[in-house]
C-alpha cells in the first residue's frame, strides 16, 4: 500500500507559522505533541464529504475523528446544509433573534428531557455558564472535578501552574477520582462550600483507557449531590448524542441538574447549549451571560435539521454497530499478529491502544502514524467518533489499512510480538 507524503501541507504550515501562533493551535495542530512523528500527519484539509476528508496534497482519509466530534451526520450533509442555506438567505445575525431559536429550544428540550435550553457557541461557554449558575444558585464557591477531566480552557478549568492563569483560579477546585464514591464522600464531608460537581458521563480522559461508570455510581453521585445541595453538572460535550439522543444522563439512568452539549448539536454549525431543570431556570436568567453570535439563526436551523435526522436515522444504534464492527475486525487482526490491542469506552466513541510491555505509548504512536500515512485518520491520545454516513464498506476498508499498519509495526519490532 502506498504511503502518503505531504509537501503542500508542510508548505502551508510554514506559512501558517508566520502569521498564526503555533501555526495550528490546540488539539487540531501538532503543537500539543499528539501528532508524532509529525511527518506522518497532514495539517490542512481541502475538502470533506461524509466520513472522508482530503488534505491539501489530495490525500484521502477515512476520518474517525469527525472534526473531534461535530461531524455527526456526515461532512457536508445535504439535508443540514440545505436547512442552513435556506436560513442564510433570510437572516442570520440580526438585531432580534429569529423565532427559530425558540423552535430549536423546544426540539432540544423535548429530545434531551430538560426544561430549558440556553445557547452559546463553544463547549467552554456552556461549562463556564453551568458553574456560574451553580455558584449563584447555591451561594457556594467550590467545584468538584474528576481527575483527568477536560471542560474547556477557561481559567477555572485549568490546572495550577497553567500558563496565563493565576493560582487563585484553582483555589476553589477540589478533585476526586473517577468511580470513587468513597473519595467523593470524603471531599464532601471535608468541605462545606461546594457549589457543584462537574463530570463527563464516563471517563474519556486522553492518553488513557476510557472507563465506564461502575454499577450504581451515578445513582450514588446523584443522591450525594441532592443531599448536600450540590448542583450536578454533566459535561456531555463530547459524548452527547452519540450514546443516546436523550442525553448521556438518561443513558446511564440518572438525571443531571445541568447538562452541557456542543459538538454533535448541529453537524459542525457553531452552537452549544446548556440544558437544565426548572429549579435552575431563574438563576440562569439572572446571571449576565451572552455573546455577539450566540443567537445567530443559521446554526439553529442546522441544529433542527441535524436532530431530526439523527432521530430518523436511529443514529446511536448506527454508531454502536459501526464501532463494534471496527472493534471486532481489528481485534481479529491483533489476535492473529499477537498484538496486545485494547479497546475501551463505548463502541460509539471507541478508544483503542496497543499496550506495549513498558506501557510507554511508543508502539501505539507508531501504529497510529502508520494508519494515518495509509489513509485512516485516527489519533493516539483521544477517543474516536462515528457518524451517520459511515458504512460497513468504509469500516472494512479502514480495517484493511489499519491491519497493514499493524503488520508494519510487528515487522519493525519482531521481538515484542512473539
Ligand atoms: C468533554 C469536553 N468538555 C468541554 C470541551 C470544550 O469544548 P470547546 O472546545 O468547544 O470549548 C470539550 C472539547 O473537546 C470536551 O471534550
Amino acid at each position: 500500500m502506498k504511503t502518503y507524503t505531504y509537501p503542500k501541507n508542510v508548505e502551508t504550515m510554514t506559512r501558517a507559522g508566520k502569521v498564526i501562533p503555533a501555526g495550528v493551535y490546540g488539539h487540531l495542530g501538532p503543537g500539543e505533541g499528539c501528532m508524532i512523528p509529525s511527518s506522518a500527519y497532514p495539517f490542512f484539509v481541502s475538502r470533506a464529504k461524509g466520513s472522508e476528508m482530503w488534505d491539501v496534497d489530495g490525500n484521502r482519509f477515512i476520518d474517525f475523528m469527525c472534526g473531534y466530534g461535530p461531524n455527526v451526520t456526515g461532512y457536508c450533509d445535504d439535508d443540514i446544509d440545505n436547512a442552513a442555506m435556506k436560513q442564510i438567505k433570510i437572516g442570520n445575525c440580526t438585531s432580534l433573534p429569529s423565532y427559530i431559536m425558540v423552535d430549536f429550544a423546544e426540539l432540544l428540550t423535548a429530545t434531551v428531557k430538560k426544561d430549558w435550553a440556553f445557547f452559546c457557541k463553544n463547549g467552554g461557554d456552556v461549562t463556564t455558564f453551568a458553574v456560574m449558575i451553580a455558584r449563584y444558585f447555591t451561594g457556594k464557591k467550590k467545584i468538584i472535578f474528576v481527575n483527568n477531566y477536560y471542560h474547556g480552557v477557561a481559567p477555572w478549568t485549568q490546572k495550577p501552574d497553567s500558563p496565563g492563569t493565576l493560582p487563585e483560579d484553582c483555589m476553589n477546585s477540589l478533585y476526586v477520582n473517577w468511580n470513587d464514591i468513597d473519595g467523593l464522600k470524603k471531599v464532601i464531608a471535608e468541605n462545606d462550600d461546594i457549589a457543584c460537581f462537574i463530570s463527563t458521563p464516563y471517563m474519556h480522559g486522553n492518553f488513557v483507557d476510557n472507563e465506564l461508570p461502575a454499577d450504581g455510581y451515578w445513582q450514588e453521585v446523584r443522591k450525594l449531590c441532592t443531599e448536600n445541595n450540590i448542583v450536578l453538572i454533566v459535561d456531555d460535550i463530547r459524548a452527547g448524542f452519540r450514546l443516546s439522543l436523550q442525553g448521556s444522563d438518561n443513558y446511564f439512568g440518572f438525571e443531571a441538574d445541568l447538562i452541557c452539549f456542543c459538538k454533535a448539536l448541529a453537524n459542525g454549525y457553531n452552537v452549544s447549549a446548556l440544558c437544565g431543570k426548572e429549579f435552575l431556570k431563574s438563576a440562569a436568567a439572572s446571571v449576565p451571560y451572552t455573546g455577539s453570535y450566540w443567537m445567530s439563526a443559521v446554526p439553529f436551523a442546522a441544529g433542527i435539521a441535524n436532530i431530526n435526522k439523527l432521530i430518523q436515522g436511529n443514529a446511536c444504534a448506527h454508531f454502536k454497530e459501526m464501532g463494534e464492527r471496527l472493534e471486532s475486525n481489528l481485534m481479529k487482526t491483533a489476535k492473529e499478529l499477537n498484538v496486545p490491542l485494547v479497546f475501551s469506552g463505548p463502541p460509539a466513541l471507541f478508544y483503542m491502544r496497543i499496550k506495549d510491555k513498558q506501557d510507554n505509548f511508543l508502539l501505539h504512536q507508531e501504529w497510529v502514524a502508520e494508519c494515518v500515512r495509509r489513509g485512516v485518520f485516527v489519533t493516539n491520545h483521544h477517543n474516536h467518533f462515528l457518524n451517520l454516513s459511515m458504512t460497513k464498506e468504509l469500516i472494512d476498508e479502514a480495517t484493511t489499512i489499519c491491519s497493514e499498519a499493524m503488520e508494519v509495526v510487528v515487522k519493525n519490532h519482531p521481538e515484542l510480538f512473539k
